[in-house]
């Protein structure tokens, strides 16, 4: 008998950052050399004492079931954390601690939402989120923000993309893969219209502390009195601290009921994250914080130096990367021509043509929701950078 995958399973899209980074690993693995502009991770190793902490977890017995939603020293960390940086005050038992940002989400999207809802999400939009929302039988609204605008939603369109069905919004600032960042005031006119509506917003806000320009980060429930209880705050270790690998991420509830439904799935689903990985985030929340800014400062001065190079080449356009590690390059004026005898017409095939003739992994715009565009990621040495941006250029010049 025939195995068939389910309808649901059908329409999935597998994740093409991924697919992109295991293309570059294969080229890699047959010998080629391989400038990998497409990782959505940090490439330092994680800091020392976060590795002593997960070593003595091991150690000291705490390799066992923990709750379901987290340890209680993990949640209230994550507690302290918000209310030290932002000004956030929710009790520990509204915070649920997930394998990953990203298991968060699809917790938060599962409880959130009904088959049918209308969940908005504005593009350019980091890859998973629209497959999440498809996954519970609700509806991604898919609506495009605009270069001019830094690809950022204006209250303008996200009043006009409501229906009775909206459900939500989604927010990721700083972003993934634009490297933008709303401003306070551009997130206040956003909350305006949600506190004018029943909109329940869910914030990724996994990017909070790598932000590069004097404007400091906005944590969108601080903007305007009355967020904190139609917002769910996604965030994790993964970015800050270098942790991709440990799996740690959270989501904040409005209220206890919301962080029940998200404990009860999670412990049907997955019971709890790994122990060990909870307590080195716990020491990664709890110790010394310099490791976040020497990699926040190291993060900089690539970007610096990305953005000096990318302008220099003709015909790329790309907004200030004030955030995460990534530029999000307008590379329309390149297509419809050809490149070592290939012609390419659309960003994903100006993508594999990089990488096939110049051995420079990057992520097509396509994969985000905005054809016409290419997403590099400085989440690599110097020397990788300089190496792939000089071939960068050459793929370009030397195009008919
Ligand atoms: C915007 C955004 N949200 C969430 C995640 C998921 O992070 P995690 O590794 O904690 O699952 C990522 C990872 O790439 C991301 O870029």
């Amino acid at each position: 008998m025939a195995v068939h995958v389910s309808q649901l399973i059908q329409q999935l899209e597998p994740s093409a950052t991924l697919a992109m980074a295991a293309k570059a690993k294969e080229l890699k693995a047959a010998g080629r050399t391989i400038y990998d502009l497409s990782v959505g991770e940090p490439d330092f190793a994680t800091p020392e004492h976060i590795c002593q902490a997960a070593l003595a977890a091991m150690r000291e017995g705490y390799t066992h079931y923990t709750e379901a939603s987290g340890i209680p020293e993990l949640k209230k960390a994550v507690a302290k954390q918000y209310l030290t940086r932002y000004g956030l005050e929710y009790p520990p038992d509204q915070i649920v601690i997930s394998n990953g940002a990203k298991h968060a989400l699809h917790n938060v999207f599962t409880c959130l939402l009904n088959p049918g809802d209308e969940m908005i999400i504005p593009a350019p939009y980091w890859v998973s989120y629209a497959e999440l929302v498809k996954l519970t039988g609700a509806i991604p609204v898919v609506i495009n923000a605009p270069q001019s605008n830094g690809f950022k939603l204006t209250a303008d369109s996200l009043r006009s993309a409501i229906t009775p069905k909206t459900k939500g919004l989604l927010l990721c600032s700083p972003s993934n893969p634009t490297g933008t960042k709303y401003s306070r005031e551009e997130l206040q006119s956003l909350a305006d219209v949600v506190l004018d509506t029943d909109l329940v917003v869910v914030a990724d806000e996994i990017y909070d502390r790598l932000v590069y320009t004097s404007q400091p980060f906005a944590s969108f429930p601080t903007v305007r009195p009355g967020l904190k209880e139609c917002t769910v705050v996604v965030n994790g270790v993964s970015k800050t601290y270098a942790m991709t690998g440990w799996r740690i991420g959270w989501a904040i509830a409005p209220n206890r009921t919301f962080a029940k439904a998200m404990a009860d799935l999670q412990s049907q689903e997955t019971s709890n994250p790994c122990s060990i990985s909870q307590y080195a985030a716990l020491a990664a929340i709890e110790g010394a914080q310099d490791c976040v800014e020497q990699m926040r400062q190291e993060f900089d001065r690539r970007r610096r130096y990305v953005a000096s190079r990318l302008q220099a080449m003709p015909g790329l356009s790309f907004p200030e990367m004030e955030g995460a590690f990534y530029a999000f390059v307008n590379i329309s004026q390149h297509l419809g021509k050809t490149y070592g005898g290939v012609r390419v017409d659309e960003d994903p095939q100006w993508c594999l043509e990089l990488l096939a003739q110049k051995g420079v992994a990057s992520v097509m715009g396509s994969a985000f929701g905005a054809p016409g565009y290419v997403r590099f990621s400085f989440a690599t040495s110097m020397d990788n950078l300089a190496a792939a941006l000089d071939a960068l250029q050459e793929f370009i010049t030397h195009a008919t």
